[in-house]
Formats: C-alpha cells, structure tokens, sequence
C-alpha cells in the first residue's frame, strides 16, 4: 500500500495543528516528523514535546525521523510522545542493533536510514529486523531541496532482496519528492513517500496528493 507522509518540517510552525488538520483533510494517512539535533545534521528542528502536543490532535501515523547523534538516548522519549514509528540513521550509532532492539521493546515499528554517502549494503544485514528501510533522496538536514535520482538504484536493490527473501518491508524515500518525480520512486519499490515543501507549498494540498497518489499507484515496482 502506498501512503504520502508530507514532513511537518515545511509547514507553518505557528499554526501546526492547523497544518496538520490541513494535510489530514487533503488525504494524508501519515505525518513525517523530522528531528534534528543540530550535531548529527546542521539543523534543529523540534523534539518530543511538540510530537506530544500534536498526538493529542492527530490519529495520523507518526513517523518519527530521528537525524540525532546516539538515538539511543530518546528512544523512550518519542515512544511516550506517540510516535507509531521511529526511524534512527545507521550513521548516527555505533550500534544499530541495540537502538533497533530498544524501538522494538516497545512495540513501534522500526525503521532505518541511509543517507545518498551510505552505500546501500550497509543496511542489507539489518533488512530482516526492521519495519521500514528509509532511503533519503537529499542529503539529510533541511527541506526544500533538490531531489538526487541517484539514490534510487539503493530502493531498487533494497526491494529486490525484500521480494528474494519474502519480507514485509516498507521503503521509504524522503527528500525533494513532488508530483513529476514521484512515480520514480515507487517504480524503484518505494511505498512510503515524504513530501514536504510540495505539500505545504501547495495552494491545492488535495489535489497535489491525489496527483500523487495517482502517479505512484500508476507506477507500480516492476522487478
Ligand atoms: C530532510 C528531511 C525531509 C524534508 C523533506 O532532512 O528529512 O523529511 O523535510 O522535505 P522536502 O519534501 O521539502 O524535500
Ligand atoms: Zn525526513
């Protein structure tokens, strides 16, 4: 199934319930929640407190995108916040399988990131004990900018093997992502689309995510 996660990073940070009412009325099935510490990425965005404030408005999915150093740290933190699922980079920790092992615990789905520099074989070993591979299509740390169809090939691969191997995974791509190059995506084996500044920007945010939709279900992963 494919859903669209536009990134609360590109919405009005002084109306965010608003923001959300407005993705959610649009069609949205889930909200994308980009974390940044500033350390692990050049940015600071926003933390628990805020994911806390909006969960009791919202019965979207949350998709919580750590970029933070050592994740570990707030595992607990975002799942008390109402995060439905944690995504950590594999560069942000020297040991992924215990940050995976904390996000499981706690009944949420896990994800895992790579960022365009990680070749796609870093995150194959750790394919079988997450929810959702996430594969970033700009270089992590602010929204807005250009889309790299380079990463693409790490989808196509990442999902070939999910087929091979019979596993309920998820892909996700995140960065740059608007209605032209959408249908690259999930043609690649992508399911799960981040979308920020093309939805918030949008004086249509309905029709930009019906179009969307309509693009990816149209092109589905061809092996
Ligand atoms: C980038 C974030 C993205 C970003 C996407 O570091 O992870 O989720 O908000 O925004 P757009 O769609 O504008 O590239
Ligand atoms: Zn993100």
């Amino acid at each position: 199934m494919i859903h669209i996660a536009p990134s609360l990073l590109a919405a009005d940070f002084a109306n965010l319930e608003e923001s959300v009412k407005r993705v959610t009325d649009a069609g949205a099935t889930y909200l994308h929640l980009d974390v940044m510490d500033g350390l692990f990425v050049p940015n600071i965005s926003f933390g628990a407190p805020v994911i806390s404030a909006l969960r009791k408005k919202s019965n979207l999915c949350f998709d919580v995108h750590l970029m933070i150093q050592d994740p570990i740290r707030y595992i607990d933190a975002f799942t008390k916040a109402g995060a439905d699922i944690i995504t950590f980079h594999l560069e942000s920790c020297k040991d992924p399988r215990a940050v995976i092992r904390e996000i499981r615990a706690r009944d949420l789905k896990c994800g895992l990131a790579i960022s365009p520099a990680t070749p796609v074989e870093e995150i194959l070993p750790y394919l079988s004990e997450i929810q959702m591979a996430l594969v970033m299509t700009v270089v992590p740390g602010f929204g807005g900018q250009a889309f790299m169809p380079e990463c693409l090939e790490k989808v196509r691969v990442i999902r070939r093997i999910a087929k091979r191997d019979k596993l309920k995974l998820d892909i996700e791509v995140d960065g740059g992502i608007n209605e032209e190059n959408v249908a690259l995506t999930t043609a690649a084996g992508a399911n799960i689309i981040v979308s920020g500044s093309t939805i918030f920007r949008s004086k249509r945010p309905k029709l930009t995510i019906a179009n969307m939709l309509k693009a990816a279900n149209a092109n589905p992963f061809r092996g």
